[in-house]
Parts: structure tokens; C-alpha cells; sequence
């Protein structure tokens, strides 16, 4: 049985991510101070002994004795981490120095949650990650994008000072289950307008494609990467490579949902990619073979009858 702390473990990917731990037969600690995430997401671990839900804010230094660190902890969704730029900074900067400073007193792994938006609005397609991307420093998006790319360097520099053990992973966009309502994601916002027969609202022309990843999917590649040799560190891109519009994707959501929405377009946001595909290749060689499993209309079904309950609750 390991001991494994889960920053940001009552996120949506956190919350995947402590409950298949758990059913591995570890012991989980989440560590969250609620800001995105949310206590609803845990409930139905919370009465596991094995499970501990701790309230705290990873700017802030945190003991314990750990064998692993999952450093999750961050708003991921534009909306959320541009409400307080200089914080969501802060988590992912003060965040990694002070996981990164547990996991060397404690000699435990520790990996990160990186970003495919570490290759902004890349000019490479698909993105290997050998791709140093095309971020604007000062946009919009910066606070996040540039927060995670000091963070892969802390994280870098702490295995090249100290001997640290880290893993790098760079997540590309993901869905399902546990997923914030309101946090303006586009398969989770295009859901709840079909559930309710809303408009549709579609960024752009609905021409700029995207790769959708299944929640499962990734827990399993970061659970891999987790326990590879010492000698891999990453970084290496986890996403699901099949790349959808926008369009293709509310004609997809309406159909499954039977929806009598329609579709009404608004101006694309500033800094937003036109294009987003992972290169996998890495993750296929290195995590076993790993490749996403599940694809959209299989997954997006799962996530239809999540948000269903939510809608019928609230
Ligand atoms: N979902 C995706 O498609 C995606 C893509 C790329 C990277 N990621 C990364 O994966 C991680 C998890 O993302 P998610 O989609 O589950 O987002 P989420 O917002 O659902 O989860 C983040 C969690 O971190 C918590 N948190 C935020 N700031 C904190 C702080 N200072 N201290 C402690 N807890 C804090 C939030 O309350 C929340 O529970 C993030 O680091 C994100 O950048 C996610």
C-alpha cells in the first residue's frame, strides 16, 4: 500500500484519479482548497478509511509523509484562472516549489499536471514535445500558460539540483464525469445548452478543431506514467489524437442529446488556438502501449447522463 497525496483531488481529474488510487488498494490524500473544485466530487469516498480529504492551499508549505505526489492543484478553465491572474500564478509557481520541496525531503515521486496550452496557439501540427510552442507572454491566457511553463522548469531544475524524482505530463483536453458546470469548457457548456434546448454557442466559425480526451483514458496514463523507471521524466503529451470541429462536435451533442437547440455563432476569443492535436507517439512508447480507449460518442454518452442528474438536482 502506497501513501499518495493528490493536489487538487477534489477537481474533476482529481477526483477520477483518487477513487481508481483507491481502488488500487493505496492510501489517498486529497489536498484542495475548494476554489474550482468541489466537496460533491469526494462524497462518495469520504467514508473510505483509506481516503483523507484535507483543506488547504498549496501556496502554502504542507508536511506529511507521502511515497507519491499527483501535483493537480490549479483552475483550468479560463474563466476560473483569469479571475485572479497573480493567484493562478502563484498556485502554479508557489505551488510546484513547495510540492517539489516535500517530494525532496521526502524522497517521493512527484508528478506534474502540465498543459497542452504550453504550446500556445502552436504552428506545429500535431504537437510533439519537442515543440517549444508560441505562447503570448502578456495575453489573456498567460497567467495560466506561463505558470505551468515555470512550473515544468522548477520541476526540471529540482531533479538536475537535488535528484528530485519527477514526472512531466501535458494533458490535452479532457471530458467527462465531475466536470465544473459553469466553467465555460466547450463539451461541458454545449451539454447543458442541449440538455435545456438553448442556443448553442459556437466561438469563431466553428472551423478550429480540438482532440477530446475521456477522463478514464487519462487517469490510466497518468497512473503509468506515475510508475515508470526513474530514468523517464517527461515531458509527454497525454490527449486523445482524433481531432473534431467545433461543429462537428454541437452537431454530435445535439443529435445524442435529441435536442431542439440551434446553433448561434460569436466572435472567437483573443488567444485562442485555431488548431490543438497531440503527438502520442512518446506515450505510446514509453507508458506500455498506452492509446485512448475510449472515443467521443462513447464517452460523450457518459458525460450526457452526468450532467442529466446534475440538471435534475439542482
Ligand atoms: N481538464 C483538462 O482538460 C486539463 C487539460 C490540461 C491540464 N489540466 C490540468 O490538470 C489539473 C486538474 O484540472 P481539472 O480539469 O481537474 O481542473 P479543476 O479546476 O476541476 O481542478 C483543480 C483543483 O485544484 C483546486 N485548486 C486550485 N487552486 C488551488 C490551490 N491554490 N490550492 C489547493 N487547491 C487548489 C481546485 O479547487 C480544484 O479542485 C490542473 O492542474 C490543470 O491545469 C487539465
Amino acid at each position: 500500500m502506497k501513501k499518495i497525496l493528490v493536489t487538487g483531488g477534489a477537481g474533476f481529474i482529481g477526483s477520477h484519479l483518487c477513487e481508481r488510487l483507491l481502488n488500487e488498494g493505496n492510501e489517498v490524500i486529497s489536498l484542495d482548497n475548494y476554489f474550482t473544485g468541489s466537496k460533491s466530487n469526494i462524497l462518495h469516498l469520504l467514508n473510505n478509511k483509506y481516503f483523507e480529504a484535507i483543506r488547504h492551499d498549496i501556496t502554502l508549505p504542507f508536511f506529511i509523509e507521502v511515497d507519491q505526489i499527483y501535483n493537480l492543484a490549479c483552475p483550468a478553465s479560463p474563466i476560473h484562472y483569469q479571475k485572479n491572474g497573480i493567484k493562478t500564478i502563484k498556485t502554479s509557481v508557489m505551488g510546484a516549489i513547495n510540492m517539489l520541496g516535500l517530494a525532496k525531503r521526502k524522497k517521493a515521486t512527484i508528478l506534474q499536471a502540465s498543459t497542452s496550452e504550453v504550446y500556445g496557439d502552436p504552428q506545429v501540427h500535431p504537437q510533439p514535445e519537442s515543440y517549444w510552442g508560441n505562447v503570448n507572454t502578456l495575453g489573456p491566457r498567460a497567467c495560466y500558460d506561463e505558470g505551468k511553463r515555470c512550473a515544468e522548469t522548477l520541476f526540471m531544475n529540482y531533479k538536475e539540483q537535488t535528484n528530485t524524482r519527477i514526472k512531466i505530463v501535458r494533458i490535452f483536453n479532457t471530458y467527462g464525469p465531475n466536470m465544473h458546470p459553469n466553467d465555460g469548457r466547450v463539451v461541458s457548456n454545449f451539454i447543458i445548452q442541449s440538455l435545456q434546448n438553448k442556443d448553442i454557442t459556437i466561438y469563431g466559425d466553428g472551423s478550429q478543431t480540438r482532440s477530446f480526451q475521456y477522463i478514464d483514458d487519462l487517469v490510466e496514463a497518468l497512473i503509468r506514467m506515475m510508475n515508470t523507471s526513474d530514468d523517464f521524466v517527461g515531458p509527454v503529451n497525454i490527449g486523445n489524437p482524433n481531432k473534431f470541429t467545433i461543429l462537428e462536435l454541437a452537431e454530435k451533442i445535439i443529435e445524442l442529446t435529441k435536442s431542439k437547440s440551434k446553433l448561434v455563432y460569436m466572435p472567437l476569443p483573443q488567444d485562442d488556438p485555431l488548431q490543438r492535436q497531440p503527438d502520442i507517439s512518446l506515450a505510446k512508447e514509453k507508458l506500455n502501449g498506452w492509446e485512448p480507449k475510449i472515443q467521443l460518442e462513447e464517452g460523450l454518452i457518459k458525460t450526457i447522463n452526468y450532467f442529466k442528474k446534475i440538471i435534475t438536482n439542482t
